[in-house]
């Protein structure tokens, strides 16, 4: 190259010869080489952040782009000069390897270059690790997931990664995550988001995600179960109940195939259309038996048919749809506390006050907490164990209350079981039969899913009947009242 061929030649290839031009070609090939890194990664690595299509289809083709806008621009720039005819643009890329100073530039340039492709390597392999890591998806977005952050560090899961269960399998699921997350940062970033956060409207598909840990028909048989509650008298009065939960399983060479795991054990499929976004009301079921039988059963109130996409096969997270996130009910978890002594059921009345004090309306965690402390102080005047209780109840209230996300038990019910939400008797509540009315959906009595093998307090609760006995219900005046429990109990006071 020398100046004599450049001059006066303003477009063309040559145009690019400047160190702005340069600049944007080393811009360029970086990030080029970032967005492959990165895809290539991302590809292998199977399971993979949603946030990390924000790094591999938004930044590093905005870099790409920059890059190559400094190209135009030195060009232009370039030829500018030229038609005032300065041909100076274009005199320091008349490189010269006999002249000192070409040289010197030339070797800064290219250790410039081969640096900056080194740290757009590294630096989209680090962040990569880091959009797959819990601190990014719990912590970063922090005030819209701490509530699903919060549970999930508390529950069985808090080693699994959250990619492990919200990324859906092969390509589909790959690039929906991948357009979610885009979406939810801008959403985050405009503040727009939803308070609570939405169920996921496509649950997540249990035969990739449970199912990697979790075999499907393994035989769990009858596990033993004690609940504990007090009422909310002056004494606290305990009421225990303990159940043999027929769990069963869906291996025949282990065991019958029957339980409540039965469901999702393998040779039959259960569909179902839920009216309702948080699925609570479900008036129709389909069973196809596995020698291709088909039994449809609805409520009295549902005439329709139900639209093909509205149909949902049942699996894993139709029962255990709060395995990685909790939000206990204020009673439960205030029983669960007097029950491991961490709150003194000798204090009158102190379960419904705890309660009470949980449930106050609040805007923010400190004002929550502000209003514990008041409440409870108020109650127990001259009572030195109102320092404990109140710190308990104040974790509580830190660990499943999230005011400024709206996020607390209302928001998300948990459908295992039948006491505080609707959970089985959504399709068990023998209100669920056949169109002409000769089959009614089955296991629906109280001994179907459970025997209570022991209940009550004290030596009423030392006895234990393995065949299973009556509930009886610790409130004499709702005594066989109604079977749906969660009419009446709402999981707050
Ligand atoms: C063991 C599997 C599992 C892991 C790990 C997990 N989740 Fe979830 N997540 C779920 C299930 C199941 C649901 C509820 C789905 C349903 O009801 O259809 C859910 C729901 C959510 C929701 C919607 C709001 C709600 O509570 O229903 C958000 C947001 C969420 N998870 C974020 C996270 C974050 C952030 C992490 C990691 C800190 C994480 N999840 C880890 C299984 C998991
Ligand atoms: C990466 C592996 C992994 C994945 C994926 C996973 N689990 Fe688990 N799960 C575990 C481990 C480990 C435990 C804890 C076992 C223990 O502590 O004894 C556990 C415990 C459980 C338990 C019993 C404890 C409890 O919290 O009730 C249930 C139920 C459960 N998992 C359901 C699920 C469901 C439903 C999914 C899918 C949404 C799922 N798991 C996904 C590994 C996994
Ligand atoms: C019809 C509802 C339902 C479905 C569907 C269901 N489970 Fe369960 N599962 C239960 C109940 C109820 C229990 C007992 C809960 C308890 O311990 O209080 C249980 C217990 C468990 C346990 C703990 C068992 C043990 O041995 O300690 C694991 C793990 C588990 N389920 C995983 C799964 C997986 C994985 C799937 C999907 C393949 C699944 N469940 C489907 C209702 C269900
Ligand atoms: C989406 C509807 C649906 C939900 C929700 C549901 N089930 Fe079922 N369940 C069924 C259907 C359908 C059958 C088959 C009934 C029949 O053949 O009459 C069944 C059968 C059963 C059986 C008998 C299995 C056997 O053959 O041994 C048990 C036990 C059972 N369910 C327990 C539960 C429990 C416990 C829950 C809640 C944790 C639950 N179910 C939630 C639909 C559901
Ligand atoms: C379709 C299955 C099913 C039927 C039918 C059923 N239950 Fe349950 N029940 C469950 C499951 C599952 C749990 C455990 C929930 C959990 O693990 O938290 C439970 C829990 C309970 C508990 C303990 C709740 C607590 O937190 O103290 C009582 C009491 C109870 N059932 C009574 C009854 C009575 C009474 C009936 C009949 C009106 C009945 N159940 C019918 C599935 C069933
Ligand atoms: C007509 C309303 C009503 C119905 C229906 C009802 N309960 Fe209750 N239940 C009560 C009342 C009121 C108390 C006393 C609450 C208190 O003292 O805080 C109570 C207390 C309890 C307790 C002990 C305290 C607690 O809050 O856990 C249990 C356990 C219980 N009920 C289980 C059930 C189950 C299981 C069903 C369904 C089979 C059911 N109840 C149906 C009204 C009802």
């Amino acid at each position: 190259m020398n100046n004599d061929q450049t001059r006066g030649e303003p477009s063309g290839a040559a145009g690019f010869h400047n160190w702005i031009s340069l600049a944007g070609v080393v811009l360029a090939a970086g990030a080029f080489f970032s967005f492959l890194l990165l895809f290539a990664m991302d590809m292998r690595g199977g399971s993979s952040s949603p946030y990390l299509g924000i790094l591999t289809f938004v930044v590093a083709p905005a870099f790409l782009i920059c890059g190559l806008a400094l190209m135009g621009l030195g060009w232009l720039w370039r030829r500018r000069l030229e038609r005032r005819g300065q041909p100076g643009g274009s005199r320091s890329l008349a490189i010269d390897l006999s002249r000192p100073r070409d040289r010197r530039n030339l070797v800064l340039f290219a250790v410039g270059a081969a640096v900056f492709l080194l740290f757009s390597a590294v630096g989209s392999y680090r962040a990569f690790h880091f959009s797959e890591s819990v601190a990014f998806c719990g912590q970063t977005c922090h005030t819209v997931m701490e509530p699903e952050h919060v549970t999930y560090t508390a529950s069985s899961h808090a080693e699994v990664a959250c990619t492990k269960c919200h990324v859906g399998p092969g390509p589909s699921g790959y690039i929906r995550a991948k357009l979610n997350g885009v979406h939810q940062l801008v959403a985050t970033l405009r503040g727009n988001y939803e308070r609570p956060v939405k169920v996921p409207p496509h649950p997540l598909p249990s035969e990739v995600t449970c199912q990697k840990c979790h075999r499907s028909d393994r035989q769990a048989g009858d596990l033993v179960r004690t609940y504990t509650h007090y009422l909310s008298d002056e004494t606290n009065t305990v009421n225990t109940v303990r159940m043999l939960l027929n769990v069963g399983g869906g291996d025949p060479a282990e065991g019958p195939v029957r339980g409540i795991h039965w469901h999702t054990s393998s040779g039959h499929r259960i569909e179902y259309v839920a009216t309702d976004a948080r699925q609570l009301v479900i008036p129709w079921v389909r069973l196809t038996a596995a020698d291709g039988k088909v039994t449809e059963f609805r409520t009295a109130k549902y005439t329709n048919d139900p639209a093909p996409e509205a149909i949902r096969t049942m699996d894993c997270n139709d029962c255990h749809n709060r395995s990685a996130h909790s939000f206990p009910a204020p009673n439960d978890a205030v029983d669960r506390a007097m029950a491991a002594g961490r709150i003194d059921p000798a204090l009158p009345f102190v379960r419904s006050h705890a309660i009470a004090a949980l449930t106050q309306t609040n805007e923010t965690v400190a004002e929550g907490l502000e209003k514990i402390a008041g409440s409870l102080r108020a109650q127990y005047t001259n009572e030195a164990r109102v320092a404990s209780v109140i710190a308990e109840v104040q974790r509580i209230y830190t660990n499943s209350f999230f005011p400024r996300m709206q996020a607390d038990w209302r928001a998300y019910p948990d459908h295992i079981g039948h006491k505080n939400w609707a959970g089985c008797f959504r399709c068990h509540d023998g209100r669920h039969q056949t169109a002409d009315k000769t089959r009614k959906l089955g296991a629906s009595g109280c001994n179907d899913c459970h025997k209570i093998i022991a209940q009550g307090s004290g030596e009423s609760l030392a006895k234990v009947e393995w065949g299973g006995m009556a509930f009886v219900h610790p409130e004499p005046s709702s005594e066989g009242s109604d079977p749906d429990c969660f009419t009446c109990h709402t999981g707050g006071p």
